[in-house]
């Protein structure tokens, strides 16, 4: 695995209470809210950086049940806003393609640019996501989808600006997981990432393709993956309470990834289609009364980033099911190659190591990633966080005259040389 990145901080200070509200009080207030809810959800008492961080934002009413559950049975369409979106004809401007290449006025405020990895990964040091202006936002876009994943520690930030700042990177829209446990009175658009809100639809013992028995391990990207829904652009991670030796991230490059195959191989995916299974399920309109079915959909197998037009291999061990114009022996024979070109290669991945305010914005696009589960259960309530996932493109694209990442930096010296048979054919005198 790539180095893991140090924290440079120690971890962020509480943020101030307010003079009125002493936290064992508004605790024992939250848990009062919580008694005689319904039981098929979990309810409790979040730690205690998310109530600070919830009493600085204001505006958030915990004391009516915590963590909020925007709808109680299970017919509800996580997609159907989403859905609503873009049959009303939505054109998806990327801001990442209105920045400066050079991120001047992003860059400006920055103490320090550490880039964690030749491949993926930078953090900025000093940078307060809640204080970006829109032309240094669109910078960070840029930045994002060049370096795959983006890192900032100590954030102070509330759950609204994280969401106005997910509405900015995806256009004007985010994705509502409607089942999932939210903040309370923000909306649909933030999603809670603190297990115990998830352990009454979750069970870790389940072979996949169980939906509700996913927990993030293993290789994926975020929101759904079938394009018909619009792919999901950009993730906005920020956690406010984690455990302190666990619960690492890590994330791997899909440039990296097709930079890695061979000229031969490279050419052979160039123009391949791949069929994606959505990750979220949805009405049967052939049989809405049925049950619940995954979506299907086709898109390019390698894609070019729609602001880097670099060369991306689309590739997950989820999602991707097969291969357009090949068997399903031959699709397997393909996607599980390609999957292990990110489970074997370390140098294009980075595992980072979460502290309390840290956030992680990446692009769904050109990385996957994968939980670490390397903690107990008492620790991965202290885990506790939001996550953002911003609307991109229905229409994903493959231009063949793109260039791979490595091509168009001039950054393929860390390749292994394609077989020059002359060479070996003289070696071995055959
Ligand atoms: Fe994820």
């Amino acid at each position: 695995m790539a180095p893991i990145a140090v924290p440079t901080n120690d971890a962020i200070p509480p943020a101030p209470v307010d003079a009125n509200d002493d936290l064992a009080e508004v605790k024992a207030k939250i848990a009062a809210g919580n008694v005689g809810k319904k039981s098929w959800a979990s309810y409790a008492v979040p730690p205690d950086n998310a109530i600070r961080r919830y009493l600085k934002a204001g505006g958030i009413d915990l004391y009516n049940g915590y963590p909020a559950y925007k709808q109680a049975d299970s017919v509800y369409d996580n997609v159907r806003d989403t859905e609503r979106v873009l049959r009303d004809g939505r054109e998806f401007v990327d801001p990442g393609t209105r920045a400066d290449p050079e991120k001047k006025a992003l860059f400006a405020a920055a103490k320090e640019v550490i880039t964690l990895t030749k491949h993926i990964g930078t953090e900025l040091v000093g940078v307060q996501l809640k204080d970006l202006d829109d032309k240094q936002r669109d910078e960070l876009a840029l930045l994002i989808a060049e370096r795959g994943v983006v890192f900032f520690r100590d954030q102070d930030l509330s759950p609204q600006k994280q969401l106005e700042l997910g509405k900015y990177l995806g256009d004007g829209e985010v994705y509502d997981f409607g089942t999932l446990a939210t903040v309370p009175s923000l909306g649909p658009g933030i999603t809670l990432i603190w297990e115990k809100a998830r352990s009454y639809q979750r069970s870790y013992r389940l072979p996949w393709p169980e939906y509700n028995g996913y927990n993030g391990q293993g290789w994926h990207v975020d929101g759904p993956t079938a394009t018909e829904q619009g792919e999901s652009s950009y993730t906005h991670l920020h956690h406010d309470s984690v455990p302190s030796d666990s619960g690492d991230t890590t994330w791997a490059s899909g440039y990296a990834a097709y930079d890695k195959l061979s000229p031969g191989f490279k050419k052979f995916v160039d123009g391949l289609t791949g069929i994606y299974r959505s990750n979220t399920t949805a009405k049967n309109s052939k049989n809405p009364d049925g049950p619940r079915i995954p979506k299907f959909e086709r898109a390019p197998l390698v894609r070019t980033h729609p602001v880097t037009k670099w060369k991306t291999l689309f590739v997950a061990d989820r999602g991707l099911v097969g291969i357009e114009g090949f068997d399903k022996t031959e699709s397997e024979v393909i996607i599980k190659y390609l999957v292990s070109v990110y489970n074997q290669s370390q140098e294009i991945a980075v595992r980072f190591k979460w502290t309390p305010g840290a956030s992680a914005i990446w692009d769904n696009r050109v990385t996957n990633h994968a939980a670490v589960r390397d903690f107990d259960w008492s620790q991965a309530n202290e885990r506790h966080g939001t996550n953002v996932i911003s609307v991109g493109s229905t229409k994903p694209y493959f231009d063949p005259k793109s260039k791979s990442r490595g091509e168009a930096l001039g950054i393929e010296g860390w390749l292994d040389p394609a077989l020059d048979t002359e060479k070996w054919f003289e070696l071995y005198h055959l």
